[in-house]
């Protein structure tokens, strides 16, 4: 399994929107199933924003991968969300997330690692030095590292790019809409791979959490096709971790 973790430098970019997207859209394109994982130490929005349970959640895992992560615990512990997507919640009290991933990320990094047909997409939020969810940053296939095209989430994202390069965390970068800023100069100036662009989609929960059209015209919608093509290229870039510069 690939482990890809989705986070920011700073503000609300759009990290978790963009995390319940590619899960969405991970299986139409690569073939492989998904799974997606709230590992954000400020507490969880998944349950509330697109009408899961509070429970199960990682809570429960926790309790119950005291000693391994197995799939079937994992399974047990999931929801699914728009009835799509096997997705594991994050208490939405921060002090409560933040206190049952510390001990848990790191298991949940080697357990999730060690299945072999799913792929996870985890929701780390911000990425911070010493944050909860650290372990699953440090042993993740890949960062997706998320920014609005502005000025004031530029130079946070010139720090955090800098301090993944030196903890050689590998890291890429998706910008949600094009717009003030041309993404090229985002990636440029923070050294990091623009992988692509989310569509800026101002009722972007409501069209998340209807799922993944099955019909093709509604796939052909931006939200859709960007989604996919960022699925695309993070896939490649898994398969062929040297390839970064000619995916962007
Ligand atoms: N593609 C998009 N187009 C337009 N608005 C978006 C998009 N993605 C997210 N947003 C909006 O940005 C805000 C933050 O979104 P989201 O919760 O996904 O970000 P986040 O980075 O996870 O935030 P937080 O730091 O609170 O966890 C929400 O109002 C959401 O509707
Ligand atoms: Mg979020």
């Amino acid at each position: 399994m690939s482990i890809i973790a989705v986070g920011s430098a700073k503000a609300s970019p759009g990290v978790t929107s963009l995390s319940v997207g590619l899960g969405l859209s991970w299986e139409a394109t690569t073939g492989r199933r998904a799974v997606l994982v709230e590992a954000d130490s400020d507490g969880g929005v998944l349950a509330a924003r697109f009408g899961l349970a509070l429970t199960p959640s990682l809570v429960e895992l926790s309790g119950a991968a005291r000693h391994e992560l197995t799939i079937s615990r994992l399974r047990d512990n999931s929801q699914l969300l728009a009835g799509q997507l096997p997705t594991l919640v994050a208490p939405s009290c921060g002090e409560t997330a933040a206190l049952v991933l510390s001990p848990i990320a790191g298991r949940l990094a080697e357990g999730l690692g060690r299945f072999d047909e799913v792929d996870a997409v985890v929701d780390v939020g911000r990425v911070r030095s010493g944050s909860p969810s650290a372990e699953l940053i440090k042993h993740c296939d890949l960062l997706v590292l998320v920014a609005r095209p502005r000025f004031d989430h530029l130079v946070p994202l010139v720090h955090q790019a800098r301090r993944l390069v030196t903890n050689e965390i590998p890291a890429a970068l998706v910008c949600v809409g094009d717009r003030p800023y041309p993404p090229t100069e985002m990636a440029k100036a923070s050294q990091l791979d623009l992988l692509g662009v989310m569509a800026h989609e101002p009722r972007v929960a409501q069209a998340l959490g209807g799922g993944l059209p099955d019909n093709r015209r509604h796939r052909r919608l931006l939200l859709w096709r960007t989604l996919a093509e960022l699925v695309h290229r993070i896939h490649y870039r898994l398969q062929t971790p040297a390839a970064g510069h000619e995916a962007a």
